[in-house]
This record gives structure tokens, C-alpha cells and sequence, in this order.
């Protein structure tokens, strides 16, 4: 895929935001810090476009970024920080809901998953949650770079054991920093986007 234009278009706070021109989208969800925006970033070739940091929590809101003017990369906000009380997770309940309520089917959601990590309760959780919704989504898991090459493959197979996923889900493992796996996570974004034009 070639990126022409990627430009910030709205942060959605509430059901009423969330843009109504039908275009396809691609929805980037996973834990607090788990890479979202940085793969976003680096998948569309612009360092600064999505905000990343440090410190996890940062994006409460659904973000969308339009890109070639024909679809979004919608960054979800992420689930599970530390400082996260019933509350804040109500709150991401509900926005997950509304988001997928009125964009799927045109909405491909992209679990991640920190490969440095490994699949948490809580991405347990949300992928079943995911499931509930009527979501089909595919697993990237982040950060490979920082897992030895000898240990991948054992790290993909753990992901897919612990998030208990069908052998047609697609199981990515990408890096921001190096780039790694982008091709082939651009290969099922394409095959949505082409779906649903
Ligand atoms: P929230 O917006 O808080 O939900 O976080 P996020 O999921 O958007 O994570 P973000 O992209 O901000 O990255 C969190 C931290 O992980 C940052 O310090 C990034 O530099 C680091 N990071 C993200 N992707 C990679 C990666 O592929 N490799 C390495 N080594 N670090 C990464
Ligand atoms: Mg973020």
C-alpha cells in the first residue's frame, strides 16, 4: 500500500462523534503501552502523526487518522493501565461497544498483543469481548524486535494458545522499530480494505 496522504481527523469522545461517511476502517485496539500508535505511526511512514508515550493511558479517546482520503486507522483507546478503576474500564466498554456498534462490518479490528509480554488475562478478555461484539479481529504482537529470535516462535504459539484463537486467525509478529512484519500486516489490512471499498 502506498500512503499519499495521512492526516489526523477527529477525536471521537462519545457515539455522536464517530464520523458517518462510510469509508472502511482499520481499528488498532490491545493494552495500555502495547504499541498502538508507534506501529501506526510506522506503518504509515509518519513518525509524529499518532501521539506516543511513555506513560500508558494516554489515548482515551477513538482517534481517526484518514489515510489516501479512502480509509481510517482508528486508534482505540487502550484497556488495562495501572491506575484503571472499574470506572475507567466501564468507560472503555462502552466506547469499544458504540465504536464496533456502527462500524462493523466495515471496521477490521487488529488486536496487539506485547510480544514481550505475552497475552495477558486482559487480552483474554477483550478478544472474547471483541468475539461478543461481532468483531473478527487479527493479532499483531508488538515489539518483536525486543524478543531473541530463537524465542518467536514459541512466543507467537503462547499468544495463540492463551487468547485460544481458530487456525484461520492471523497471527503477525511486528516491530516499530525495525518494521518487521509490516508487509504482511499491510497484506490482511489490503485484503479488508479491498472488501470493503
Ligand atoms: P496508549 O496510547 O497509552 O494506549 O499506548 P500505545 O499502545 O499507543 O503505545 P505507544 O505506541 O505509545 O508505545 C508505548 C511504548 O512502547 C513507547 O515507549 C514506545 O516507544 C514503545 N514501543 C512501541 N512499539 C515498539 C516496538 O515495536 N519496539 C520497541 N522496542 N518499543 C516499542
Ligand atoms: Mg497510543
Amino acid at each position: 500500500m502506498r500512503v499519499e496522504t495521512a492526516e489526523f481527523a477527529r477525536a471521537a469522545h462519545q457515539s455522536g462523534d464517530f464520523p458517518r461517511d462510510g469509508r472502511p476502517e482499520i481499528a488498532f485496539a490491545g493494552r495500555s503501552n502495547v504499541g498502538k500508535s508507534s506501529l501506526m505511526n510506522r506503518l504509515l511512514g509518519r513518525k509524529g502523526l499518532a501521539r506516543t508515550s511513555s506513560t500508558p493511558g494516554r489515548t482515551q479517546a477513538v482517534h481517526y487518522y484518514a489515510v489516501n482520503r479512502r480509509f481510517y486507522f482508528v486508534d482505540l483507546p487502550g484497556y488495562g493501565y495501572a491506575k484503571a478503576g472499574k470506572e475507567d474500564r466501564r468507560r472503555w466498554g462502552a466506547l469499544v461497544d458504540g465504536y464496533l456498534q456502527q462500524a462493523l462490518p466495515r471496521a477490521q479490528v487488529i488486536l496487539l498483543v506485547d510480544g514481550k509480554v505475552g497475552a495477558t488475562v486482559l487480552d483474554e478478555q477483550a478478544y472474547q469481548y471483541l468475539l461478543t461484539l461481532g468483531a473478527e479481529p487479527i493479532v499483531a504482537v508488538t515489539k518483536i524486535d525486543r524478543v531473541t529470535r530463537s524465542r518467536r516462535s514459541a512466543v507467537l504459539k503462547s499468544v495463540r494458545d492463551t487468547l485460544n484463537l481458530g487456525e484461520s486467525v492471523p497471527v503477525i509478529a511486528v516491530s516499530a522499530e525495525s518494521g518487521e512484519g509490516t508487509q504482511e500486516l499491510w497484506g490482511e489490512m489490503t485484503r479488508h480494505l479491498e472488501g470493503h471499498a
